[in-house]
């Protein structure tokens, strides 16, 4: 395993052999101190190694400006310590407490129509607050001179989920960094009007004092200023994290740090594929998202955030052992998806599995979360669940420290195409970015085909995949054009869909015909687009239906061939999907949404030609999820169960680290059941 600060942290503090880290946040503050003992003898139990503590502790931590009060946190370290459990110390810095609201109400977040977000709930905070920054600093600095050789301490958790209710912050803090973000973006004004396209609605700027965030306009705001704006509020607060990074490694330089990301439904704003060289190793949090989906989502999820630790190990920081509570209506687990879900994390790279939270709270509006353990306390089938949990992570000690093993296809996933595609003012406002992107990966899924999820991060290798999937790639400057054509060019095969190769990196649109930058490389023109409403379908002649989108394609190479076209609605008898052949590669074209299930009708065309096939046996494809994990002397092959009837696997093929054979040595997996074969590294 090469080292990194998460193989340490593998180790544990006596150098032991790697294990995987098992945990949660611990809340010990909302508990009476009688609970404690009893919190580290249960934690003992279900062999949990790791916790997160003092996530939300500053009003208890600072009870006043000038008043401290560590003790309660020593006793709470000292006594996780003698259970031989590690803390993952949080900064403490997520909520601000209400003693210094009151003193500094300008540290308040404000919408975009001007209302305050106030104290009460959480991370009522400024991202770009000097004032919030100061003391807030001032508690990260007190935490770190205390606990830096507190024998517990075995990570820095900076705040928590940084921008998941603060993002946006349009007050005027937020107006004075934006203008000093677009100065270093721009230089001068004449490039910043140019960027903007100010010639447009009069809005060309004459002085930067004039610049604002988007704030609730008459009409739609400046595409290209809300594009910077949310390029400029995710700088923001990967910002604030290097603050509080830089003063963590001032004073502690041996302990890693890290944040917990939000690679999870529903959160689009912070482009981790770029912060994630700011953390010593990547945190994720994932709820799962209730529906057919909703194991492919969480698969998809995991792979995603392998993709931003470039294939390295990664830290499940949250997750659930049930029901949420901050949906409409929350549904808990089923028998086996606790283990499941956990273990589908691990198949994807993670070395650690943590739940929000440990105790479930008695009060406070989280109080019906799920838990580890739960209001009926540990004679429970969760705890049970939890328990078991925790001997499966023991039996996969030897995944610890092993390196995702690059699957044959790749999905580019794009944070700028993310932001730029969804803005207002568009062909539709139905289309949605992670959804395409996920109905690829479940067809990918369906067929039994291993792909990684990727980003443009620096030391991402694109090339290394046979086949890459761009869905919807919106934002295509000229730089990635050029990467993607030689991609196609030295052999690769490229495919991509509707609205994609559109705009430049300012959101501009490439003259001449759609799809703007990539339009030569696919061999196609379209001159309009022609989106459906929302209940519209269109019928292609290979049987699969289209939504949400078509386009008036042409053809304009001779070695553009049509896969399919359309056989009902405005378009019918054009190209729906083409391929063009270039150089020992080729470029494929998606004119329609075709959803999970008619992409995994088209895929076989698109993988054929990339030499593609399931390493599946048939009985197992689609029914059965692979990823792989390597390390030096060995592969670690994971089978996830898709479904809810048990899969006969046969000969196992390799060592039986994990999985139940059957009498006659064949290998079996339970309905939503996992299994893990060793292999000898070749
Ligand atoms: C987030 C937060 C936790 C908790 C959970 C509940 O992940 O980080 O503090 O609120 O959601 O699901
Ligand atoms: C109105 C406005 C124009 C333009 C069109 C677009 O007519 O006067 O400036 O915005 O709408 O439909």
């Amino acid at each position: 395993m090469t080292s990194t600060p998460l193989s340490h942290l593998l180790r544990g503090a006596r150098g032991d052999s790697p294990r995987l880290l098992y945990g949660g946040d611990y809340n010990p503050e909302q508990w009476p101190r009688e609970v404690w003992e009893e919190d580290v003898r249960l934690m003992r139990e279900a062999g949990v190694t790791t916790v997160s503590v003092a996530i939300f502790s500053w009003a208890r931590l600072q009870p006043a400006e000038d008043t401290w009060d560590f003790g309660w946190l020593d006793e709470v370290m000292d006594l996780l310590h003698a259970g031989g459990i590690g803390v993952d110390l949080a900064t403490a810095t997520a909520s601000p407490p209400p003693w210094l609201t009151l003193a500094h109400p300008e540290i308040l977040p404000v919408t975009a129509a001007g209302e305050t977000l106030w104290p009460g709930a959480r991370q009522h905070w400024r991202p770009t607050s000097p004032v919030f920054r100061e003391h807030a600093l001032r508690l990260v600095r007190e935490l770190a001179t205390r606990y830096a050789d507190h024998p517990a301490l075995v990570a820095w958790h900076i705040s928590n989920e940084l921008g998941c209710h603060n993002l946006y912050d349009h007050s005027d803090d937020a107006a004075r960094a934006f203008r000093d973000w677009l100065r270093a973006r721009y230089g001068t004004l004449d490039a910043l009007n140019h960027a903007w396209g100010t010639a447009f609605w009069s809005q060309r700027y004459s002085d930067w004092e004039q610049i604002l965030p988007p704030r609730l306009a008459a009409s739609f705001s400046n595409p290209t200023q809300q594009l910077d704006f949310k390029r400029f509020s995710s700088d923001a607060l990967k910002e604030y994290l290097r603050a509080e990074r830089d003063v963590l490694r001032e004073l502690t330089p041996d302990v890693p740090v890290t944040t917990n990301f939000m690679l999870t439904p529903g959160i689009k704003g912070l482009d981790y594929a770029d912060w994630a060289a700011e953390v010593d190793f990547v945190s994720n949090d994932h709820y799962v998202h209730p529906g057919p989906q909703a194991r492919d989502e969480l698969s998809f999820s995991a792979n995603l955030t392998s993709g931003i630790a470039l294939g390295r190990p990664w830290f499940l920081m949250e997750h659930s052992t049930g029901a949420v509570q901050w949906k409409p209506v929350n549904v808990p687990k089923r028998p086996g998806e606790l283990a499941r879900d956990s273990l589908l994390h691990v198949a994807h790279g993670a070395d650690a599995v943590c739940f929000f939270q440990w105790r479930q709270s008695a009060a406070g509006a989280e109080k019906y979360h799920s838990a580890m353990v739960p209001h009926a306390g540990p004679d429970s089938e969760v705890f049970r669940a939890v328990t078991a949990l925790g001997a499966t992570l023991r039996t996969l000690a030897p995944v610890a420290g092993t390196e995702r093993e690059p699957a044959p296809v790749g999905i580019l996933f794009d944070w700028d195409s993310w932001w730029a595609s969804e803005q207002d003012a568009h062909p539709t406002e139905l289309l949605d970015y992670r959804q395409e992107a996920l109905d690829w990966y479940s067809a990918l899924l369906a067929l039994g085909i291993r792909a990684d999820v990727v980003t443009t991060r620096p030391g991402t290798d694109l090339g290394r995949y046979r086949l890459l999937v761009a869905p919807v790639l919106h934002v295509v400057p000229e730089r990635l054009a050029k990467e993607l054509t030689r991609y196609a060019e030295n052999g690769g095969h490229l495919v991509t869909t509707y609205f994609s190769g559109l705009v430049d990196e300012n959101d501009h649109v490439w003259l001449g015909g759609y799809p703007g930058a990539l339009r030569e490389l696919l061999g196609i023109r379209i001159e309009e687009f022609a989106p459906l409403p929302a209940d519209a379908t269109v019928e292609l002649d290979d049987a699969t239906t289209g939504t949400l989108w078509t386009d008036r394609v042409t053809v304009t190479d001779p070695e553009t061939e049509v896969l399919t076209r359309y056989r009902t609605g405005d378009q019918a008898g054009r190209a729906a999907v083409t391929r063009r052949t270039t150089g020992s590669g080729s470029a494929a074209y998606v004119s329609t949404r075709l959803g999970a299930d008619g992409l995994t009708a088209l895929l076989p065309r698109l993988l054929g030609p990339a030499g593609i096939t399931s390493d599946l046996p048939e009985a197992a494809r689609g029914r059965v999820e692979q990823t792989v994990r390597r390390g030096p002397d060995a592969r670690f092959v994971f089978l996830v169960n898709r479904g809810d009837e048990s899969v006969p696997l046969g000969e196992p093929d390799g060592e039986v680290l994990l999985g139940t054979a059957g009498d006659d040595g064949a290998l079996v997996l339970e309905p939503r059941g996992v299994a893990v074969l060793r292999q000898p590294a070749d």
